[in-house]
């Protein structure tokens, strides 16, 4: 079984993460699926919507800390992550998510650019890029305190700790907490209806509302330099051996 699913119901393409024994980290190989997924659904007219979804409690532990731990000690970065990012940020299909259970890293900072998202009540969210000798990624120091305010941003994404499903809707992150035994039906739905509209008008409105992306594509871009800068620092390294060390012990 590939670690991403991509599969059709109607006109809305489902893009599921798949490795539920890693708690769905995501490798390179998963982002250029992805990436690639979400790029051909932009001038697939059969295609009126994307949605993301996870396995049972989990929906992403983020990215990979065996590929991050392997950049850190010098192997090239790759391009997959930043397809994926630009994929997410400037698609043109309306890109909806149902998290279950936990949404760690870029499980969470993706949810920033999707534009409906639901989560069951056990979901929670953590981005500990600061603890890991890392910063935020994906547009996520733009895009959070935008829609957030900077004082729970600063939480989020700096301060670390655990959102829970209800404090994320209260954040304005997620729309709605939705029974763990409804939620992918719920955003199936959601995803349907949106699908059924005029194309063009849902485009033009949705281009509205999300505005420019020229500044989310340059904050990322930004992010992304110093990111790679402290992957290879000590403080990072140090906290991928504590992770690895973890798992050995
Ligand atoms: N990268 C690589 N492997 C990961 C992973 C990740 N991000 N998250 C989990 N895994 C692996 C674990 O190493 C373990 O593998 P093993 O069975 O071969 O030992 C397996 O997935 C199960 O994880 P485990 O830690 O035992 O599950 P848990 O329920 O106790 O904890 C998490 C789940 C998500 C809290 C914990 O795995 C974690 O903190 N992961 C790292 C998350 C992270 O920092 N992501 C990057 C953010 S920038």
């Amino acid at each position: 079984m590939a670690d991403i699913e991509v599969s059709r119901e109607g006109r809305v393409q489902i893009i599921r993460f798949n490795r539920a024994d890693k708690k769905n980290a995501i490798t390179r190989a998963m982002y250029k699926t992805m990436a690639d997924a979400l790029n051909a659904s932009n001038d697939d007219a059969d295609i009126g919507a994307n949605v993301l979804f996870g396995q049972p409690e989990v929906f992403t532990s983020g990215n990979d800390l065996v590929d991050f731990m392997a950049v850190a000690t010098g192997a090239e970065h790759g391009g997959e992550v930043g397809e994926y990012l630009k994929a997410i940020a400037t698609g043109k299909k309306p890109l909806l998510a149902g998290v279950d259970g936990l949404a760690v890293g870029v499980g969470v900072t993706t949810l920033l650019h999707c534009d409906l998202v639901y989560a069951s009540p056990r979901a929670w969210m953590q981005t500990p890029f600061v603890d890991l000798g890392l910063v935020p990624e994906a547009g996520s120091s733009l895009l959070a305190p935008r829609s957030m305010g900077h004082q729970r941003a600063f939480e989020l994404l700096v301060l670390g700790e655990r959102f829970s499903a209800e404090k994320a809707e209260r954040a304005g992150m997620i729309n709605r907490v939705v029974e763990a035994h409804d939620l992918e039906e719920q955003v199936l739905d959601a995803a349907s209806k949106l699908a059924a509209k005029p194309p063009q008008a849902l485009a033009l409105s949705r281009q509205l509302i999300r505005g420019d992306r020229d500044d989310v594509v340059a904050r990322i871009l930004e992010e992304s330099a110093l990111f790679a800068q402290q992957l290879k620092s000590d403080e990072a390294r140090n906290a991928f051996m504590a992770f690895m060390n973890k798992k050995a012990g």
